[in-house]
């Protein structure tokens, strides 16, 4: 569904399932405008009205065991990229861990996937997305964003935008083959080949990535062959 203005989709979303809504698999929220539109670890989210995707949607029971839930960090971003792809060609569209969306060395998408537990299985998740696509200036410091427009030149249409991520998603989730996403999300990850520069809270260090765990954790292989664990916000990307 659609609305115009509301604090949070994922918030919202969240709020009318815990109320105990009969709300469909698959439903989703979309709006022009949040009030306090939230990212991950905190943050918030900028989007100038009526310009971006900003929606939420609702997995109920998905068929991934709690500790796999990381699985839906790799497979709804993937989604997304060939939504876009699928409609607007190749832009060499990449996964920064965990799960943001980058081209090049800017943020087109911020992901916050939220999920409620219930004895040892996924209740249901909610997945938020905010995807840039028709704005082209930040009034606050979200760092380094860009949108499709500015990428293209040209206007990009939300709603075919929104149903193209919507199909994609469907597919994906109708077969999660955990060793097949987790291949297909190393080869679409930032920084996946060489070495690059990081900052941890002792310092900043040149590393490769050797690989991401099933638990989601960052696993960066230093230059003398020793390798380092890191959970998000434990280390930074230094761009
Ligand atoms: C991030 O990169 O920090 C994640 C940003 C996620 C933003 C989206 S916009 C729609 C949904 N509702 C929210 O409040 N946040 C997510």
């Amino acid at each position: 569904m659609f609305i115009s203005e509301t604090y949070s989709t994922n918030t919202l979303l969240k709020q009318r399932v815990a109320a105990g809504e009969q709300i469909p698999d698959l439903s989703f929220i979309r709006t022009d405008y949040q009030t306090a539109g939230r990212g991950q670890a905190g943050n918030s989210w900028e989007s100038e009205r009526g310009k971006n995707i900003l929606m939420s949607i609702l997995l109920k029971e998905p068929a991934i065991p709690a500790e796999k839930q990381f699985l839906l960090s790799e497979l709804f971003p993937l989604a997304v990229i060939e939504a876009v792809e699928a409609i607007g060609g190749p832009l060499d569209i990449k996964v920064k861990w965990p799960n943001d969306i980058y081209v090049g060395n800017r943020k087109l998408a911020g992901i916050l996937i939220e999920n409620s537990l219930s004895s040892g299985r996924i209740d249901y998740a909610i997945l938020g997305i905010g995807l840039n696509v028709n704005q082209t200036e930040w009034v606050s410091d979200a760092p380094n964003p860009v949108s499709l427009k500015m990428l293209t030149g040209h206007e990009w249409d939300v709603e075919k935008l929104t149903d193209s991520i919507m199909d994609r998603l469907r597919d994906r989730l109708e077969h999660v083959d955990d060793h097949l996403l987790h291949e297909q999300y190393m080869a679409r990850l930032f920084r996946r080949e060489g070495y690059h520069p990081y900052r941890n809270k002792e310092g900043d260090f040149w590393a490769r990535i050797a690989d991401v765990d099933a638990f989601g954790r960052l696993i960066l292989e230093m230059q003398n062959g020793e390798k380092r664990t890191y959970l998000l916000k434990q280390v930074q990307y230094l761009l």
